[in-house]
């Protein structure tokens, strides 16, 4: 008996939220509930009702980054889209992963030429993504960068 009221509640607030999302269904097994649902379960539908509005991340996707952001001999990270901009010279910018190659922590800062691991020590050349101390043994994966007018796109 618990099980069919908890299957029916189930029913119920799926097919409340999927009405609130405007989607129409039709209107099947209305007064099935006789205690002995064959099915027992909702089907799913393969989607989530909270993948709506979330932006896409994991790809890359640094885009509308203005260049006067990024300081001279330095750079600037950008953790939602896990990359890191620098420009080691007026007008060069390069772009790398902000994860550090050592154990994966986030880099979380740019200071003295290097682009730093807080988890253990691990520097990167902000030129070339190269490593320049702490544990890490490969440079950080760099990534292209497009200059448009005062814009950087990172792919
Ligand atoms: S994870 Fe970056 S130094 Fe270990």
């Amino acid at each position: 008996m618990l099980l069919v009221t908890e299957a029916e509640a189930s029913r119920r607030n799926l097919l409340t939220g999927l009405a609130a999302a405007g989607v129409a269904l039709p209107l099947v097994a209305a007064c099935g509930s006789s205690g002995s649902d064959s099915t027992g379960t909702v089907p799913s539908t393969g989607t989530s009702p909270t993948a709506a509005g979330t932006p896409a991340s994991g790809g890359g996707g640094g885009g509308g980054i203005k260049t006067s952001e990024i300081p001279v001999g330095g750079g600037k990270i950008f953790p939602a889209q896990n990359i890191v901009v620098t420009q080691p010279t007026a007008g060069q910018f390069k772009a790398f992963s902000a994860i550090c190659t050592h154990q994966g922590c986030p880099v979380n800062r740019v200071a003295g030429g290097t682009i730093d691991c807080p988890c253990h020590g691990s520097q990167f050349s902000i030129v070339d993504g190269s490593v320049k101390g702490g544990l890490a043994q490969r440079p950080l994966p760099e990534k292209t960068v497009k200059v448009t007018g005062d814009t950087l796109t990172v792919t």
